[in-house]
């Protein structure tokens, strides 16, 4: 019997061994664990026990394992992960010539208000900000964090101290929104703005007019507004920095109406044609802007419009409506 407990308090301590082996080499100083975020690109910082791994894998979701490599010398590895919208397991494996010697796990939400079911964060998750002054400590040693005068103004993207860990920002995108890409990050973001840094204005309306005051008004003048339009929620529908799609949207088109409008994605509301095909919303020519592709917004203004319905042309007639782009 007395044996019996020495063997399990044996077993227990060897177990407590191995895994409090596996804890150690390895630790998650950002993002915390638990937190939820609204952009896609996180960076992660890790502090290691040099000793212990020479290499880091890191899985995030069901995407392809990826291997961090890690500086000589340097008990410290900083990357950035890409996330899937919603919630996001990460996995960080510390390795020892190829062997896993410990393993880290973290939760992140990714949130966004395009989507009606990755609106809400789990109760418990905390939202993360970290241009904190007592975060940025931790980065001081080996990252310029205090921003420079040339900042405001840069002559090369590369000479404002963001660069080094926001290039993304800056060069990633097929299509860019010029003051991001010169470096201006300043033209929007208050450099001191009460204890967290670099806020913008809300709503992002106010981040936009200085530039833009034109077309805002424009769309104020109006007799109708498109709802995310007339609360000023700009960067629901545009990113900010840059995107892969005209005029910096971030998504196709149609994609970014039905995520609102669900009902309508088959255009079978302005034509319902044999086994209710509807009117085409996506893969052909816009008839009157030849280099873009036809979506909602060929009819639609996605901003603001006169006519019922925001319609870019008067529908009253709808025979002369659809002759417009259905020439005989
Ligand atoms: C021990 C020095 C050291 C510390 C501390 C450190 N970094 Fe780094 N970091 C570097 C070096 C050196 C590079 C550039 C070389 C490289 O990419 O490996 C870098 C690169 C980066 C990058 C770019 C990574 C990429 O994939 O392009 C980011 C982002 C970053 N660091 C964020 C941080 C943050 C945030 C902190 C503080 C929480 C931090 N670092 C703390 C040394 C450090
Ligand atoms: C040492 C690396 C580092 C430098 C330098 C840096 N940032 Fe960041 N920044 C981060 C990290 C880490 C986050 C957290 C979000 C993430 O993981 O991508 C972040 C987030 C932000 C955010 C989102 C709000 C927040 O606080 O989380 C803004 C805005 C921002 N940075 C602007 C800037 C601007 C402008 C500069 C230059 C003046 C700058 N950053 C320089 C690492 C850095
Ligand atoms: C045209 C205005 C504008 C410019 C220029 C701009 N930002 Fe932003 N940025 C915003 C707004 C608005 C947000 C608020 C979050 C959102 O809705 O995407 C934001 C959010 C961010 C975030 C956090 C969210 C995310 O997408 O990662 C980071 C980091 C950031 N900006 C960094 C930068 C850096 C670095 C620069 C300079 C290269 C820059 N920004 C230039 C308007 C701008
Ligand atoms: C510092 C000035 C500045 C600010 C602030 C600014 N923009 Fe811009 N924006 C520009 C410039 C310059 C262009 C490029 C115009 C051109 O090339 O004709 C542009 C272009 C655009 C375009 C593409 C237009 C097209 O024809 O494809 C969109 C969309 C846009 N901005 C949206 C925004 C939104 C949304 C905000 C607020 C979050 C904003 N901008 C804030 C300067 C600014
Ligand atoms: C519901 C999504 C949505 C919202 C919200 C939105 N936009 Fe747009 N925006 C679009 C789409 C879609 C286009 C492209 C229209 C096209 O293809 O004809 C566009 C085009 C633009 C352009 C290019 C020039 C033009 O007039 O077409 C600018 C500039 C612009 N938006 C700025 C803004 C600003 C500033 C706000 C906030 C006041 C805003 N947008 C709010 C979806 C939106
Ligand atoms: C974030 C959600 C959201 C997105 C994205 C969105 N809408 Fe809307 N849309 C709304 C809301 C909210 C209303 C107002 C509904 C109401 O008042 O009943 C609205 C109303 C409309 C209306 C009816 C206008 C009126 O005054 O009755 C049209 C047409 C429309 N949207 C087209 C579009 C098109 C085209 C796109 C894509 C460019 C789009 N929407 C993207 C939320 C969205
Ligand atoms: C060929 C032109 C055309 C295209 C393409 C089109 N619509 Fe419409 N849409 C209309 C017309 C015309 C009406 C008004 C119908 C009416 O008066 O009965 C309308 C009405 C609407 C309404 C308001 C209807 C209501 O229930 O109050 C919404 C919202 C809307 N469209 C969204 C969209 C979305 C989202 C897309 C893309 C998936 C789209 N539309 C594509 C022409 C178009
Ligand atoms: C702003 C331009 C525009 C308006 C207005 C418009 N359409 Fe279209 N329509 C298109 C485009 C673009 C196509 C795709 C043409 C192609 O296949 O190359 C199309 C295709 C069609 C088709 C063929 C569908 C198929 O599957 O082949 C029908 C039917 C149609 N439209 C009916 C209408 C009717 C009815 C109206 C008026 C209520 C109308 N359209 C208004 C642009 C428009």
């Amino acid at each position: 019997m007395k044996q019996h407990i020495l063997h399990t308090a044996l077993l227990i301590l060897l177990f407590c061994t191995i895994n409090c082996q596996a804890s150690t080499g390895i630790s998650v100083q950002f993002p915390p664990n638990n937190s939820y975020v609204e952009n896609e690109e996180i960076i992660i910082v890790l502090s290691l026990d040099k000793q212990a791994i020479d290499g880091i894998r890191v899985v995030v979701g069901e995407n392809k394992p990826t291997e961090i490599s890690l500086r000589p010398n340097s008990a410290n590895a900083c990357f950035g992960v890409t996330l899937s919208k919603g919630m996001n397991t990460i996995e960080l494996l510390a390795l020892k010539q190829g062997n896993v010697v410990a393993h880290k796990e973290m939760k992140i939400f990714l949130r966004s208000d395009l989507f009606p079911k990755f609106r809400e964060p789990p109760a418990d998750f905390k939202r993360y900000f970290f241009h904190f002054i007592n975060n940025e400590k931790s980065c001081a040693g080996c990252h310029e964090m205090e921003p420079t005068l040339s900042n405001l103004r840069p002559e090369k993207p590369e000479d404002s101290t963001c660069y080094a860990c926001h290039a993304k920002k800056y060069t990633n995108n097929a299509i860019v929104h010029k003051p991001a890409a010169q470096g201006t990050c300043f033209s929007c973001h208050e450099v001191l703005a009460g204890e967290r840094k670099y806020t913008t204005p809300k709503p992002d309306e106010k981040v936009c007019y200085p530039c833009h005051n034109a077309q805002v008004k424009e769309w104020k003048s109006k007799k109708r507004m498109h709802g995310p339009t007339a609360v000023g929620q700009c960067t629901l529908c545009h990113n900010p920095h840059g995107s892969e799609w005209p005029a910096l949207l971030r998504m196709q088109t149609t994609d970014l109406c039905i995520n609102c409008h669900e009902d309508k994605a088959s255009g079978t509301h302005v034509i319902a044609g044999f086994f209710g095909k509807g009117h085409p919303v996506r893969g052909v020519k816009h008839p009157l802007k030849p280099d873009r592709e036809f979506t909602c917004a060929g009819c639609h203004n996605p901003h603001a419009g006169n006519t019922q319905n925001l319609l870019n042309h008067d529908n009253s007639n709808m025979a002369v409506y659809c002759t417009l782009c259905h020439k005989k």
